[in-house]
């Protein structure tokens, strides 16, 4: 196999971890990473582009012969790299890991993932989707909707999208503002109602050559700004990895009933897709149903998966490329991983950037990924609402969250705030 210079799009926790598992490859070359944070740098060289601004994003290609981008969120891969770069004579050949367009619309759109799975009888909240011709039937709808009933913008609205009502007067007000108040602006034309379902989540990352899949660990992510589950949702405050409930029974049917139809389901419907398929799952006694799709991996998710991961990820996006994914067989530590994230104080609501970051040095047996953060001269500063990833390796999950917890403590800044309590309904 051949080296490759590699182009990784993102700033974030998600971007760290990939760079940090790239770096480890025989197979790397140049690693650059754009824009990156301060902890990115120690991977690779960092580079001032746009996500989304393809023209100098192929002049970089060509100029710093890039055999391989890996976009790490939807952004790029929505707005159709891929397709950019396989109508593009120049840069056909260079790997793209993510989807189509088309493929990317498995996040980009609610109403087209719903209708996906809904043609490949892929089990999921039942619903239906409605926009402002249909603004008056969405509404009848809703005034017999049994309670809680789930409101999702059709659209990529910034983890904001979605509502969960408890009262039809609150499922009427947001339905309302989403179409026509245009909340969220285009993304939420169109809206999707559906069917509240009580489980446990998790998130299981597939990784796709349009024919042949394999999934990576699977993880559980806190999306909760509070202990226990409470208050905002936040871009997600820690995770784990494996995720207890996860066993060989449970696994086995989200292979059958979901991997395979989702994958089957792309190529049928000739979507081309080589990528991450993430999916966002709940546990209904013991069912897996899918709550969300997404086109890339998860955050936090993959500051957990990375670490357990023990396949050189070179190799696998190559293999992806050349599609003999079906040669590849997933290595994960049997150790557990956790990783708990350092906040800065407001978020997610409003809050301050710019505060020095001390006490990096004195973490041992834990990685930092960094999530917002920016290098100033010899400081680190936050420059972001998530800033730090602390994740480890132990061979229990318990022991995994000591080690984090102990040194989320010696990380310091103003503001600083963490959950105590990731994991915790596996303690
Ligand atoms: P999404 O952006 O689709 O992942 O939704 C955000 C969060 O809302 C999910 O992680 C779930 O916690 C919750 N959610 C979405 N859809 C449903 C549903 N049908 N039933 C229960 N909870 C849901
Ligand atoms: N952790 C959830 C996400 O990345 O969307």
């Amino acid at each position: 196999m051949k080296t490759y210079n590699i182009l990784l799009l993102g700033s974030g926790g998600r971007e760290n971890a990939f760079a940090w598992k790239l770096n480890q490859s025989q197979f790397c070359n140049q690693l650059y990473i754009a824009p990156g944070n301060a902890g990115t740098n120690q991977f690779g060289t960092n580079v001032a582009l746009s996500m989304t601004d393809f023209a100098a994003i192929k002049e970089f290609c060509l100029s710093h012969e890039i055999g391989l981008v890996l976009p790490g969120g939807e952004d790029a891969l929505v707005a159709g790299i891929y397709d950019f770069f396989q109508k593009d004579v120049q840069l056909q050949s260079i790997i793209v890991a993510g989807p189509s367009q088309k493929g990317a619309q498995l996040e980009g759109s609610k109403a087209f993932a719903k209708q996906f799975m809904q043609r490949h009888q892929i089990p999921t909240a039942s619903y239906r989707e409605f926009d402002n011709a249909s603004f008056d039937e969405g509404i009848a709808f809703l005034k017999q909707h049994p309670l809680p009933v789930v409101i999702k913008a059709d659209g990529l609205a910034a983890g904001k999208g979605v509502i969960i009502a408890q009262t039809t007067e609150e499922a009427l007000n947001s339905f309302s503002k989403m179409i026509r108040d245009a909340q969220f602006g285009d993304a939420g034309k169109k809206v999707v109602i559906e069917e509240f379902l009580t489980g446990i989540e998790l998130s299981v990352f597939v990784l796709t050559d349009g024919t042949h899949w394999v999934l990576l660990p699977e993880a559980k992510d806190y999306k909760r700004i509070g202990e226990s589950d409470t208050g905002l949702n936040t871009g997600g405050m820690g995770a784990i990895s494996p995720v207890p409930f996860a066993d060989a029974n449970f696994m086995n049917k989200v292979r059958e009933q979901i991997v395979k139809s989702t994958v089957e389901g792309l190529k049928k419907e000739q979507i081309e897709y080589k990528g991450f398929i993430f999916l966002g799952l709940i546990s209904v006694n013991g069912n897996p149903y899918v709550i969300e799709y997404n086109c890339r991996m998860g955050d936090p998710e993959t500051e957990v998966v990375m670490p357990r991961l023990k396949n050189d990820l070179v190799e696998l996006l190559d293999a992806l490329w050349n599609e003999r994914l079906n040669e590849i067989t997933i290595h994960s530590d049997v150790q557990a991983a956790a990783t708990v994230m350092l906040v800065s104080g407001g978020y997610p609501n409003d809050y301050e950037k710019g505060k020095k970051i001390s006490g990096l040095q004195n973490v041992k047996n834990s990685i930092l990924f960094h999530a917002g953060t920016l290098a100033n001269n010899q400081d680190v500063l936050t420059n972001g609402g998530r800033v730090i990833a602390v994740s480890s390796l132990a061979p229990t999950l318990k022991e995994a969250l000591e080690v984090s917890y102990h040194n989320a403590n010696l990380v310091d800044f103003e503001g600083k705030y963490y959950r105590k309590d990731i994991g915790f309904e596996f303690q």
